[in-house]
This record gives C-alpha cells, structure tokens and sequence, in this order.
C-alpha cells in the first residue's frame, strides 16, 4: 500500500542567536526566535513497503547536495526506529520563498521534513502520538539535521536551550504566556545580496571553540533570554528593540573576532542600520534590525505599524536592497498538515 503526507513548516528568526554548539548538536547557550509565516518549506513523503530507497526531488527536480543530507537524516530517524529500514520513500520539497534570495532554508526544510518522519513513525509503531511528545520528538530530530530548525516546530514566540524548569537542550518549546500583542509583529527581510555565505552556519559555530570570548558570550546569551522574556512579558517595546539589535550587532562582532575573522555584512547593511536607527529615533515606533550569520537585514516592527514601515522601507531603504527586494513575513503559528 502507497501513503503519504504532507507538511509545511515555516523559518525563523532568532532573537537571541544560538552560536556554538557541543556534543550532539546541543547549543552552548539557549536561544528565543520569531516563528515566520510566509516563508515556508512544503514537503511531502510518500511511502510504501520495500527495500530502503529513497527518492528526492526538490521543486520537482534532484538535487544531490540536499540528497545527501536527507539519506543521512534518513539513517538518524533509522537508528531510533528501524521499522523505517523496511521503506522505500519518495520526498518532493519545495520553498515558498524565492530560490537565492540569501535566505536560509535548513530550518523549515528540516522541520518539515522531521514531521514526516515522526508521522509515518506513529502510524506504523504506537510511538509518538501523543501530541506534545510528537511534536517534542519532532523538534528533537530536527535539532539534529540544523540546530536551529529545532525551533520551527513550534509558533509565535520559541525557544531552545536550558535557562529554566520549563526548557531543553533537545528540543526547543513555545514561550507561552507572553502578551498576544507579539503575535503581532512583521518581519520585513530585506535582500542585501542573494549570493551564498562565505562561511557556512557548521564553520561559523565551529569559530566559537576557540573563540577568546567564548565564556563570556555564553553566559551573556543566557542571561539575556531571560531579560528579553521579562521584557515580552511586560511588554517594553523600546528594550525590546534595544536587546534585540544589541545581540544582532554581538553576533557579527563574534565572527568580525574570530580566527579567521569573518566581516559577514556588507556596506548596505549598516545602511540599513543607521537609517533603522535614526527612523526609531525620529518616529518613536518600536522599529529594529536584527542579523542572521549573513549581509540580509530583518526589519521587524509591530504589525499596526505597517503602513508606516512600508513607506519607510520603500523611501528610504530600496537604494541599499538587491533589485530592491524584500520579503514581507511575519510572526507565524507554525507547522501545519496539508490536506491538499
Ligand atoms: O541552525 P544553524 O546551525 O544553521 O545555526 C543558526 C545560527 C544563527 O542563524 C546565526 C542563529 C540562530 O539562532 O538561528
């Protein structure tokens, strides 16, 4: 018999940044992120008895880089469940945002992807369905395929990493409880180059084992997910914008001191800084940038002032952008199932 099922799971974004990891893809300091919503991987797996092939296509085409990773994914999920050893899958994936933008899509495509295993997992073992566990089991297995993919499971406002009772280093969790007004925020990316990064994010954590500030940078991660929950909480929107853009800036400032050293963003993206800052400045909008390891920009901003975002984004922002290009995302729920 022939199944399948298909999921779509978004990017994100993070707040605070996880870089460095140990062991097992475990992260040296926790992390928080902003789930996307329109920047989506759809995948979808189908199955049937037989001797263990595996069949991939990306937008309808193959792709042995991607090829690669998936075979390994594939023995990953084997290892802790052989009863997918007896299968041979078909899995077709595709990205609702567009090829080379710049825009990373490791996170959404191992979390979707991770969702289809762990479905097909529950369907033929009684593992994994419960709901909070499926999901948990979902999110742990992504971690492993790209650390911070762990966070796509979940919506709204995710973490990763231990900072209290509630959290783990093996698979991330929604920060529940904060003010729905976060639900709320845009995410405008803006393309400053769409050509791949010099330095891969395996490379980039790798720069943090003999990193000088190392320690320091930990400990300061740590501490700061909790000031930035504390300041969702109670909702300081200017703190917020102030953390955010500070740790945005520490991350560059990580990789501008490592050996080798990495300058990661481009004259255009302190551009963009400089105008984001002086635009908060002169409106009072609670309007700030953060960074991934890349020269790309994410102008996030609450959602009510959207208006007022675009027209700055489209006055003042283009003559630094690729072709003036932006993607408009926003804070998301998460994966969903596709019915078709
Ligand atoms: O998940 P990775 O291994 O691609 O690392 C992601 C690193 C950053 O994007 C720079 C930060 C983060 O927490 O997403």
């Amino acid at each position: 018999m022939v199944n399948s099922i298909e999921y779509r799971a978004p990017s994100n974004i993070a707040l605070i940044k996880y870089w460095g990891k140990r062991g097992v893809q475990i992260p040296q300091n926790p992390s928080m992120s902003f789930t996307l919503s329109n920047s989506v991987t759809k995948t979808k797996m189908t199955w049937s008895e037989g001797d263990s092939q595996t069949l991939f296509l990306f937008e309808g085409e193959s792709n042995p880089s991607f090829e690669e990773k998936i075979l390994k994914f594939r023995k990953t999920w084997e290892e802790k469940y052989p009863v997918l050893k007896n299968l041979d899958l078909k899995i077709e994936s595709s990205n609702t945002f567009p090829h080379s933008a710049g825009i990373a899509s490791s996170a959404s495509s191992m979390a979707s992807l991770s969702l289809c295993f762990a479905h097909v997992v529950s369907k033929l073992t009684n593992n994994l369905d419960h709901k909070n566990d499926f999901l948990e089991q979902a999110s742990s297995f992504a971690r492993l395929g790209s650390g911070s993919a762990c966070r796509s499971l979940f919506g709204g406002v995710v973490t990763w990493g231990e900072w209290n009772d509630e959290t783990s280093n093996q698979f991330a969790s929604k920060v529940d409880a904060l003010p729905l007004s976060w639900n709320e925020w845009g995410d405008a990316i803006l393309i400053v180059s769409s050509k791949e990064k010099p330095v891969s994010s395996r490379e980039g954590h790798a720069l943090m084992d003999s990193h000088p500030y190392a320690e320091t940078r930990y400990k300061e991660a740590t501490d700061r997910v909790s000031q930035l929950h504390q300041i969702m909480k109670e909702e300081r929107l200017m703190d917020f914008c102030d953390l955010v853009e500070k740790e945005a800036l520490e991350l560059h400032g990580l990789m501008m001191n490592s050996t080798p050293s990495f300058i990661l963003m481009r004259p255009e993206s302190l551009g963009i800084i400089e105008k984001v800052r002086a635009f908060r400045k002169r409106t009072g909008l609670p309007v700030c940038f953060t960074l991934d390891a890349g020269p790309n920009v994410h102008l996030l901003y609450a959602l009510k002032n959207k208006e007022e975002v675009k027209n700055f984004i489209e006055s003042e922002l283009t003559p630094f952008l690729e072709e003036g290009r932006w993607i408009d995302d926003k804070v998301g729920n998460g994966p969903e199932i596709n019915h078709g």
